[in-house]
């Protein structure tokens, strides 16, 4: 149980219509827990207190971590080559050996941090035990770069209705056994679908997608599948936020109701968001839904 001041900070929330977290509860919520957020001690607390706290009030919890920050700085201090290619980066074996150690230390201490407050998680490596299953993309083009073929979701389900939280790494394994390295939102974006999520929400290290990068108060607050197709085509989306849209993209055309990118720099966003206090960050929807909810 977490300690009782860790619920005092969200007395607030608690004191709400109690009808709020009613409708709360059994729901699945899949957050993709990325960048600054992983990188930065101060940003990393509210965070998994927010995830303990949703665990608390009867979500369900799945959360899938990326490390790219990390695996740079690794690759750096070993004089591995840096290159990406199309947003992705160029993966030969060293890569893949610093990849499983990076990420397997991110994913110890996700779950270490959420046990230390009050929640039960599990660590899953995606390149164990059949959790992730993957296919190569081009290994001229990549080098070990896969897609998602299969997640493991069975094994996720039994994990959630253990009350545990399941934190996923973002490397898989393809049929002839060896590990690839997968776009971390590629993985969020499959397991939201995997198990059906109510919510898929995206902690990043800014406050949504902005209409011009360079300045945080062009924020689109909700977007349409139409309106990110042509901020794609505009390059208005570029680096690391095309797979992160495109991630979304396919979550809303594959039945996940609503997306959302928020920023780790937001307390409580994770919180207010998912009960519907507040709205944060972009908030990603499909076209047909908009459209049909105005009629
Ligand atoms: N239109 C845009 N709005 C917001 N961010 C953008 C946009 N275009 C590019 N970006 C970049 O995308 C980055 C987020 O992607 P990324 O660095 O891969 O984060 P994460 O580690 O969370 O996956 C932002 O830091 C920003 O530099
Ligand atoms: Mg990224």
């Amino acid at each position: 149980m977490p300690d009782i001041s860790e619920l005092v900070l969200y007395s607030d929330l608690l004191s709400l219509n109690s009808s709020k977290f009613t409708q709360l509860t059994g729901k699945i919520i899949v957050i993709k827990y990325g960048g600054a957020a992983l990188e930065r001690r101060e940003l990393k607390e509210p965070i998994i207190r927010d995830i303990a706290f949703l665990r608390r009030v009867g979500v369900f919890v799945v959360v899938v971590h990326g490390g790219s920050r990390q695996l740079d700085k690794r690759m750096k201090e070993k004089a591995l080559q840096i290159r990406s290619i199309d947003g992705l980066r160029y993966t030969c074996d060293k890569t893949i050996e610093e990849a499983r150690i990076v990420f397997g230390e991110i994913n110890t201490e996700i779950v270490r941090l959420l046990r230390d407050m009050g929640a039960d998680a599990i660590g899953l490596r995606g390149e164990e035990d059949g959790m992730i299953s993957a296919e190569l993309k081009s290994f001229e083009t990549y080098g070990y770069v896969g897609d998602v073929k299969k997640v493991d979701v069975e094994r996720l389900r039994s994990v959630m209705e253990q009350g545990k939280i399941p934190v996923i790494s973002a490397l898989g394994r393809a049929n002839d056994g060896q590990i690839l390295n997968i776009n971390a939102d590629d993985v969020a974006c499959a397991v939201s679908s995997a198990v059906c999520a109510d919510k898929f929400m995206f902690i990043t290290d800014v406050e949504g997608i902005l209409q011009d990068p360079s300045d945080p108060s062009s924020l689109l607050s909700t977007v349409d599948d139409e309106k990110i197709e042509n901020l794609l085509a505009e390059h208005i989306i570029s680096r690391g936020m095309v797979r992160k849209v495109k991630a979304c993209l396919e979550a809303i055309r594959n039945n996940v109701p609503v997306v959302h990118i928020l920023s780790a720099r937001q307390p409580r966003a994770l919180t207010t968001e998912v009960i519907g206090e507040t709205h944060y960050g972009t908030k990603l929807v499909r076209k047909e839904i908009v459209d049909s909810a105005k009629k």
